[in-house]
Protein backbone atom coordinates (compact mmCIF):
# COMPACT_ATOMS: atom_id res chain seq x y z
CA UNK A 1 0.00 0.00 0.00
CA UNK A 2 1.71 3.21 -0.82
CA UNK A 3 0.37 5.40 1.93
CA UNK A 4 -2.80 6.81 3.15
CA UNK A 5 -3.70 10.26 1.47
CA UNK A 6 -2.21 13.50 2.85
CA UNK A 7 -5.64 14.76 3.86
CA UNK A 8 -5.32 11.90 6.27
CA UNK A 9 -3.23 13.33 8.22
CA UNK A 10 -4.53 17.00 8.43
CA UNK A 11 -7.33 15.85 11.17
CA UNK A 12 -7.67 13.87 14.42
CA UNK A 13 -9.82 11.31 14.79
CA UNK A 14 -13.31 13.51 16.09
CA UNK A 15 -12.59 14.19 20.18
CA UNK A 16 -15.80 12.42 20.86
CA UNK A 17 -15.06 9.21 18.52
CA UNK A 18 -12.24 8.49 20.68
CA UNK A 19 -13.19 9.88 23.85
CA UNK A 20 -16.37 7.81 24.17
CA UNK A 21 -14.38 5.04 23.59
CA UNK A 22 -12.68 5.07 27.06
CA UNK A 23 -15.85 6.32 28.73
CA UNK A 24 -17.95 3.22 27.21
CA UNK A 25 -14.57 1.23 28.63
CA UNK A 26 -15.32 2.42 32.02
CA UNK A 27 -18.68 1.67 31.65
CA UNK A 28 -18.18 -2.05 30.03
CA UNK A 29 -15.61 -2.19 33.64
CA UNK A 30 -18.65 -1.40 35.91
CA UNK A 31 -18.03 2.33 36.14
CA UNK A 32 -21.25 4.49 36.93
CA UNK A 33 -20.13 7.12 34.72
CA UNK A 34 -22.38 9.97 34.36
CA UNK A 35 -22.20 11.44 30.37
CA UNK A 36 -22.42 15.25 30.94
CA UNK A 37 -20.32 15.99 28.15
CA UNK A 38 -22.06 15.19 24.53
CA UNK A 39 -24.95 17.48 23.47
CA UNK A 40 -27.12 14.14 22.55
CA UNK A 41 -30.53 15.10 23.44
CA UNK A 42 -31.66 12.34 26.09
CA UNK A 43 -35.48 12.25 25.53
CA UNK A 44 -37.12 10.83 22.64
CA UNK A 45 -39.10 12.53 19.94
CA UNK A 46 -42.84 13.23 19.86
CA UNK A 47 -45.27 9.96 20.01
CA UNK A 48 -45.92 11.82 16.55
CA UNK A 49 -42.96 11.20 14.97
CA UNK A 50 -42.14 7.84 16.15
CA UNK A 51 -46.16 6.67 14.70
CA UNK A 52 -45.19 8.51 11.39
CA UNK A 53 -41.41 6.15 10.96
CA UNK A 54 -43.43 3.26 12.27
CA UNK A 55 -46.53 3.39 9.74
CA UNK A 56 -44.18 4.52 7.56
CA UNK A 57 -41.56 1.48 7.90
CA UNK A 58 -44.87 -0.99 7.70
CA UNK A 59 -45.38 0.04 3.72
CA UNK A 60 -44.02 -2.39 1.71
CA UNK A 61 -43.64 0.00 -1.04
CA UNK A 62 -41.82 2.58 1.80
CA UNK A 63 -38.11 1.50 1.56
CA UNK A 64 -36.74 2.06 -2.35
CA UNK A 65 -34.16 4.53 -2.73
CA UNK A 66 -35.55 8.38 -2.13
CA UNK A 67 -34.88 11.73 -4.32
CA UNK A 68 -31.96 13.23 -3.69
CA UNK A 69 -34.57 16.48 -2.33
CA UNK A 70 -36.32 14.74 0.03
CA UNK A 71 -40.17 14.23 -0.74
CA UNK A 72 -41.89 17.33 -1.67
CA UNK A 73 -43.61 17.24 1.52
CA UNK A 74 -40.31 17.73 3.59
CA UNK A 75 -39.48 21.02 1.60
CA UNK A 76 -42.66 22.47 2.11
CA UNK A 77 -43.01 21.26 6.08
CA UNK A 78 -39.49 23.06 6.65
CA UNK A 79 -40.31 26.11 4.28
CA UNK A 80 -43.45 25.85 6.78
CA UNK A 81 -41.20 25.80 9.71
CA UNK A 82 -39.11 28.70 8.86
CA UNK A 83 -41.92 31.13 7.79
CA UNK A 84 -43.63 30.61 11.24
CA UNK A 85 -40.66 30.36 13.56
CA UNK A 86 -38.35 32.91 11.90
CA UNK A 87 -40.67 35.15 9.22
CA UNK A 88 -38.38 33.65 6.40
CA UNK A 89 -40.26 32.51 3.18
CA UNK A 90 -38.34 29.97 1.15
CA UNK A 91 -39.28 28.19 -1.76
CA UNK A 92 -39.21 24.71 -1.34
CA UNK A 93 -38.40 23.65 -4.36
CA UNK A 94 -34.90 25.63 -5.12
CA UNK A 95 -34.31 27.44 -1.51
CA UNK A 96 -34.32 24.26 0.68
CA UNK A 97 -32.09 20.90 0.95
CA UNK A 98 -32.46 18.32 3.19
CA UNK A 99 -29.16 17.03 4.84
CA UNK A 100 -28.37 14.00 7.00
CA UNK A 101 -27.69 16.24 9.91
CA UNK A 102 -25.97 19.24 9.67
CA UNK A 103 -23.10 18.38 10.38
CA UNK A 104 -23.17 16.76 7.17
CA UNK A 105 -23.99 19.58 5.53
CA UNK A 106 -20.84 21.55 6.64
CA UNK A 107 -19.27 19.69 4.39
CA UNK A 108 -20.81 19.64 1.38
CA UNK A 109 -21.39 23.42 1.42
CA UNK A 110 -17.57 23.63 2.54
CA UNK A 111 -16.98 21.21 -0.91
CA UNK A 112 -19.26 23.55 -3.19
CA UNK A 113 -17.09 26.48 -2.65
CA UNK A 114 -13.85 26.16 -1.27
CA UNK A 115 -10.65 25.26 -3.57
CA UNK A 116 -7.35 24.03 -1.90
CA UNK A 117 -5.07 27.52 -0.43
CA UNK A 118 -8.97 29.06 0.05
CA UNK A 119 -9.23 31.03 3.31
CA UNK A 120 -12.01 30.30 5.93
CA UNK A 121 -13.15 31.98 9.29
CA UNK A 122 -14.23 30.11 12.36
CA UNK A 123 -15.06 30.95 15.65
CA UNK A 124 -12.36 30.55 18.51
CA UNK A 125 -14.57 28.95 20.89
CA UNK A 126 -16.23 27.05 17.91
CA UNK A 127 -17.54 23.62 16.66
CA UNK A 128 -14.51 21.35 15.39
CA UNK A 129 -15.63 20.13 12.26
CA UNK A 130 -15.88 23.73 10.87
CA UNK A 131 -11.74 23.15 11.23
CA UNK A 132 -11.30 19.50 10.21
CA UNK A 133 -13.11 19.79 7.42
CA UNK A 134 -11.65 22.63 6.25
CA UNK A 135 -8.06 21.70 6.60
CA UNK A 136 -9.66 17.81 4.54
CA UNK A 137 -9.93 20.45 1.73
CA UNK A 138 -6.35 21.99 1.94
CA UNK A 139 -8.22 25.23 2.75
CA UNK A 140 -6.67 27.56 5.48
CA UNK A 141 -9.26 27.80 8.67
CA UNK A 142 -8.33 31.62 10.28
CA UNK A 143 -9.74 31.87 14.04
CA UNK A 144 -11.70 34.89 14.77
CA UNK A 145 -12.38 35.98 18.43
CA UNK A 146 -15.85 36.35 20.29
CA UNK A 147 -16.96 39.05 23.10
CA UNK A 148 -18.56 36.99 25.42
CA UNK A 149 -19.88 40.64 27.34
CA UNK A 150 -21.85 41.24 23.78
CA UNK A 151 -23.51 37.87 23.64
CA UNK A 152 -20.10 36.64 21.08
CA UNK A 153 -20.15 39.36 18.81
CA UNK A 154 -17.34 38.84 16.50
CA UNK A 155 -14.34 41.09 16.78
CA UNK A 156 -14.81 43.06 14.02
CA UNK A 157 -11.89 44.97 14.91
CA UNK A 158 -9.28 42.49 14.70
CA UNK A 159 -10.88 41.11 11.26
CA UNK A 160 -10.38 44.30 9.73
CA UNK A 161 -6.76 44.24 9.91
CA UNK A 162 -6.71 41.19 8.77
CA UNK A 163 -6.28 40.54 4.90
CA UNK A 164 -9.17 38.53 4.05
CA UNK A 165 -8.59 38.80 -0.03
CA UNK A 166 -8.60 34.92 0.01
CA UNK A 167 -11.50 34.11 2.59
CA UNK A 168 -14.19 32.39 0.93
CA UNK A 169 -16.51 31.15 3.53
CA UNK A 170 -17.41 32.80 6.96
CA UNK A 171 -18.74 30.44 9.99
CA UNK A 172 -21.18 31.89 12.01
CA UNK A 173 -23.09 30.49 15.09
CA UNK A 174 -25.57 31.79 17.22
CA UNK A 175 -26.53 30.34 19.80
CA UNK A 176 -22.55 29.85 19.79
CA UNK A 177 -21.57 26.18 20.56
CA UNK A 178 -19.74 25.73 23.13
CA UNK A 179 -20.03 29.00 24.80
CA UNK A 180 -23.66 29.44 24.69
CA UNK A 181 -23.66 33.28 23.39
CA UNK A 182 -26.96 33.96 22.21
CA UNK A 183 -26.16 36.03 19.21
CA UNK A 184 -28.46 39.39 18.33
CA UNK A 185 -30.14 41.04 15.69
CA UNK A 186 -27.90 43.57 15.81
CA UNK A 187 -24.67 41.28 15.24
CA UNK A 188 -26.42 39.55 12.40
CA UNK A 189 -27.17 43.23 10.84
CA UNK A 190 -23.22 43.71 11.54
CA UNK A 191 -22.03 40.12 9.84
CA UNK A 192 -24.19 40.53 6.44
CA UNK A 193 -22.81 44.13 6.18
CA UNK A 194 -18.84 42.86 6.58
CA UNK A 195 -19.65 39.74 4.42
CA UNK A 196 -21.15 41.64 1.68
CA UNK A 197 -17.92 44.88 2.01
CA UNK A 198 -15.79 41.31 2.03
CA UNK A 199 -17.08 39.25 -0.07
CA UNK A 200 -17.76 36.08 2.01
CA UNK A 201 -20.26 33.37 2.13
CA UNK A 202 -21.91 33.51 5.59
CA UNK A 203 -22.91 30.63 6.79
CA UNK A 204 -25.04 30.13 9.89
CA UNK A 205 -25.22 27.03 11.55
CA UNK A 206 -28.10 27.17 13.85
CA UNK A 207 -28.87 23.75 15.35
CA UNK A 208 -29.08 25.14 18.82
CA UNK A 209 -32.05 27.92 17.78
CA UNK A 210 -34.89 26.59 19.90
CA UNK A 211 -32.78 25.39 23.13
CA UNK A 212 -32.78 27.83 26.11
CA UNK A 213 -33.44 30.87 22.95
CA UNK A 214 -36.30 32.75 23.67
CA UNK A 215 -36.23 34.78 20.43
CA UNK A 216 -35.13 32.11 17.39
CA UNK A 217 -32.62 34.25 15.15
CA UNK A 218 -31.84 33.53 11.48
CA UNK A 219 -29.58 34.96 9.25
CA UNK A 220 -32.12 34.70 6.50
CA UNK A 221 -34.15 37.27 8.13
CA UNK A 222 -31.71 40.01 8.27
CA UNK A 223 -32.18 42.48 5.33
CA UNK A 224 -29.23 41.54 2.68
CA UNK A 225 -29.00 38.32 4.17
CA UNK A 226 -30.44 36.15 1.32
CA UNK A 227 -27.69 37.87 -0.79
CA UNK A 228 -25.00 36.48 1.08
CA UNK A 229 -25.82 33.65 3.28
CA UNK A 230 -26.52 30.19 4.11
CA UNK A 231 -28.25 28.85 6.66
CA UNK A 232 -27.95 24.95 7.96
CA UNK A 233 -30.54 23.73 10.71
CA UNK A 234 -31.37 20.84 12.15
CA UNK A 235 -33.92 18.48 14.29
CA UNK A 236 -31.25 16.70 16.24
CA UNK A 237 -31.61 19.07 19.08
CA UNK A 238 -34.92 21.19 18.60
CA UNK A 239 -36.91 17.89 18.58
CA UNK A 240 -34.91 15.16 20.45
CA UNK A 241 -33.60 13.50 17.40
CA UNK A 242 -29.92 13.31 17.19
CA UNK A 243 -29.51 9.59 15.94
CA UNK A 244 -32.30 10.10 12.95
CA UNK A 245 -30.29 12.69 11.30
CA UNK A 246 -31.93 15.14 9.66
CA UNK A 247 -31.10 17.86 9.13
CA UNK A 248 -31.36 21.40 5.98
CA UNK A 249 -30.03 23.76 4.40
CA UNK A 250 -31.86 27.29 2.97
CA UNK A 251 -30.79 30.06 1.02
CA UNK A 252 -30.10 31.48 -2.16
CA UNK A 253 -31.58 28.97 -4.83
CA UNK A 254 -27.97 28.76 -6.98
CA UNK A 255 -26.01 28.22 -3.95
CA UNK A 256 -28.15 25.44 -2.58
CA UNK A 257 -28.08 24.22 -6.18
CA UNK A 258 -24.10 23.95 -5.96
CA UNK A 259 -24.48 21.83 -3.28
CA UNK A 260 -26.58 19.63 -4.17
CA UNK A 261 -24.47 19.11 -7.13
CA UNK A 262 -21.48 17.80 -5.08
CA UNK A 263 -24.18 15.64 -2.61
CA UNK A 264 -26.23 13.87 -5.15
CA UNK A 265 -22.93 12.39 -5.65
CA UNK A 266 -21.91 11.63 -2.71
CA UNK A 267 -25.27 9.86 -0.55
CA UNK A 268 -28.81 9.06 -2.08
CA UNK A 269 -31.87 10.58 -0.23
CA UNK A 270 -33.26 9.88 3.13
CA UNK A 271 -35.72 6.66 3.74
CA UNK A 272 -39.08 7.92 3.96
CA UNK A 273 -40.23 6.75 7.24
CA UNK A 274 -37.03 9.69 8.52
CA UNK A 275 -38.82 12.44 6.21
CA UNK A 276 -42.39 11.48 7.43
CA UNK A 277 -41.12 11.18 10.98
CA UNK A 278 -39.56 14.72 10.53
CA UNK A 279 -42.60 16.37 8.98
CA UNK A 280 -44.39 15.36 11.84
CA UNK A 281 -42.04 17.15 14.31
CA UNK A 282 -41.84 20.28 11.92
CA UNK A 283 -45.13 20.70 12.57
CA UNK A 284 -45.43 20.36 16.18
CA UNK A 285 -47.25 23.73 17.97
CA UNK A 286 -45.82 25.53 20.48
CA UNK A 287 -46.39 23.21 23.80
CA UNK A 288 -43.29 21.23 22.47
CA UNK A 289 -41.38 24.47 22.58
CA UNK A 290 -42.48 25.34 25.86
CA UNK A 291 -41.98 21.69 27.61
CA UNK A 292 -38.32 21.89 26.08
CA UNK A 293 -37.40 25.17 27.43
CA UNK A 294 -38.79 24.03 30.93
CA UNK A 295 -37.37 20.68 31.06
CA UNK A 296 -33.18 22.13 30.28
CA UNK A 297 -34.20 25.60 32.57
CA UNK A 298 -34.76 23.05 35.28
CA UNK A 299 -31.55 21.06 34.46
CA UNK A 300 -29.47 23.94 33.80
CA UNK A 301 -30.38 25.57 37.60
CA UNK A 302 -28.72 22.27 38.88
CA UNK A 303 -25.72 22.27 36.73
CA UNK A 304 -25.04 25.99 37.86
CA UNK A 305 -24.61 24.48 41.57
CA UNK A 306 -22.62 21.66 40.16
CA UNK A 307 -20.73 24.48 38.55
CA UNK A 308 -20.64 26.76 41.64
CA UNK A 309 -19.25 23.45 43.60
CA UNK A 310 -16.32 22.70 41.59
CA UNK A 311 -15.72 26.55 41.96
CA UNK A 312 -16.45 27.40 38.21
CA UNK A 313 -17.35 30.77 36.50
CA UNK A 314 -19.90 30.85 34.07
CA UNK A 315 -23.11 33.37 32.69
CA UNK A 316 -26.62 32.85 33.01
CA UNK A 317 -27.52 34.71 30.19
CA UNK A 318 -26.40 32.10 27.75
CA UNK A 319 -28.50 29.71 25.44
CA UNK A 320 -28.12 25.81 24.10
CA UNK A 321 -27.15 22.50 25.36
CA UNK A 322 -24.55 23.63 27.48
CA UNK A 323 -23.03 25.35 30.61
CA UNK A 324 -19.37 27.20 29.48
CA UNK A 325 -17.51 27.24 32.56
CA UNK A 326 -14.16 29.29 33.40
CA UNK A 327 -12.03 26.97 35.43
CA UNK A 328 -10.14 29.17 38.11
CA UNK A 329 -6.91 30.76 38.07
CA UNK A 330 -3.65 28.38 39.06
CA UNK A 331 -6.17 25.61 38.27
CA UNK A 332 -5.96 23.06 35.71
CA UNK A 333 -8.98 22.34 33.30
CA UNK A 334 -7.30 18.98 32.29
CA UNK A 335 -6.61 17.93 36.14
CA UNK A 336 -10.57 18.93 36.80
CA UNK A 337 -11.65 16.52 33.79
CA UNK A 338 -9.13 13.80 34.77
CA UNK A 339 -10.58 14.38 38.01
CA UNK A 340 -13.82 13.87 37.36
CA UNK A 341 -13.62 11.40 35.29
CA UNK A 342 -11.51 9.02 37.41
CA UNK A 343 -12.26 9.73 40.82
CA UNK A 344 -16.21 10.58 40.59
CA UNK A 345 -17.18 8.80 36.98
CA UNK A 346 -18.73 12.15 35.41
CA UNK A 347 -17.48 12.71 32.11
CA UNK A 348 -17.47 16.56 30.87
CA UNK A 349 -15.84 18.33 28.00
CA UNK A 350 -12.37 19.99 28.16
CA UNK A 351 -12.89 23.73 26.41
CA UNK A 352 -9.96 23.03 24.39
CA UNK A 353 -10.68 20.86 21.85
CA UNK A 354 -13.15 23.73 21.21
CA UNK A 355 -10.39 25.97 20.13
CA UNK A 356 -6.87 27.86 21.69
CA UNK A 357 -9.43 30.46 23.72
CA UNK A 358 -11.71 27.40 25.24
CA UNK A 359 -8.26 26.40 26.98
CA UNK A 360 -9.17 27.76 30.33
CA UNK A 361 -13.21 26.31 30.29
CA UNK A 362 -15.07 23.17 30.82
CA UNK A 363 -18.70 22.83 28.64
CA UNK A 364 -21.30 20.73 30.94
CA UNK A 365 -24.11 19.45 28.70
CA UNK A 366 -27.27 19.44 29.80
CA UNK A 367 -28.76 16.29 28.43
CA UNK A 368 -29.04 14.32 31.43
CA UNK A 369 -31.94 13.71 33.13
CA UNK A 370 -32.06 16.02 37.01
CA UNK A 371 -31.98 12.80 39.30
CA UNK A 372 -28.76 12.42 37.47
CA UNK A 373 -27.41 15.54 37.64
CA UNK A 374 -28.10 15.51 41.10
CA UNK A 375 -26.08 12.77 41.70
CA UNK A 376 -23.04 14.06 40.22
CA UNK A 377 -23.52 17.12 42.68
CA UNK A 378 -24.02 14.01 45.13
CA UNK A 379 -20.32 12.96 44.03
CA UNK A 380 -19.10 16.17 44.28
CA UNK A 381 -20.20 17.35 47.53
CA UNK A 382 -17.14 17.51 50.12
C1 LIG B 1 -22.53 23.85 16.43
C2 LIG B 1 -23.00 22.54 15.91
N1 LIG B 1 -23.27 22.43 14.61
C3 LIG B 1 -23.71 21.28 14.09
C4 LIG B 1 -23.87 20.15 14.87
C5 LIG B 1 -24.31 18.88 14.21
O1 LIG B 1 -25.61 18.60 14.44
P1 LIG B 1 -26.42 17.58 13.55
O2 LIG B 1 -25.50 17.05 12.50
O3 LIG B 1 -26.90 16.52 14.47
O4 LIG B 1 -27.52 18.36 12.93
C6 LIG B 1 -23.60 20.21 16.23
C7 LIG B 1 -23.75 19.00 17.06
O5 LIG B 1 -23.41 18.88 18.17
C8 LIG B 1 -23.15 21.44 16.77
O6 LIG B 1 -22.85 21.56 18.08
Amino acid sequence: MKGFAERVATVQEYYFSAKLREVNQLITDGKPVINLGIGSPDLAPDRMVIDALKSTAENPKAHGYQNYQGIPELRIAMAEFYAREYKVTLNPNKEILPLMGSKEGIMHVSMAFLNPGDQVLIPDPGYPTYTSVTSLLGAEPIFYGLDLEKKGRPDFEALEKLDLSRVKIMWINYPQMPTGAAGSKEILIELVTFAKKHDLVLVHDNPYSHILNPEPLSILAIPGGEEVALELNSLSKTFNMPGWRVGMLCGRADWVEAVLKVKSNMDSGMFLGLQKGAIAALSLGKNWFTDLDELYQNRRKLVWKMADLLQLSYSKDSAGLFVWCKVPEGKSPDELVDWLLYEKNIFITPGKIFGPAGENYVRISLCMPEFKILEAINRIKP
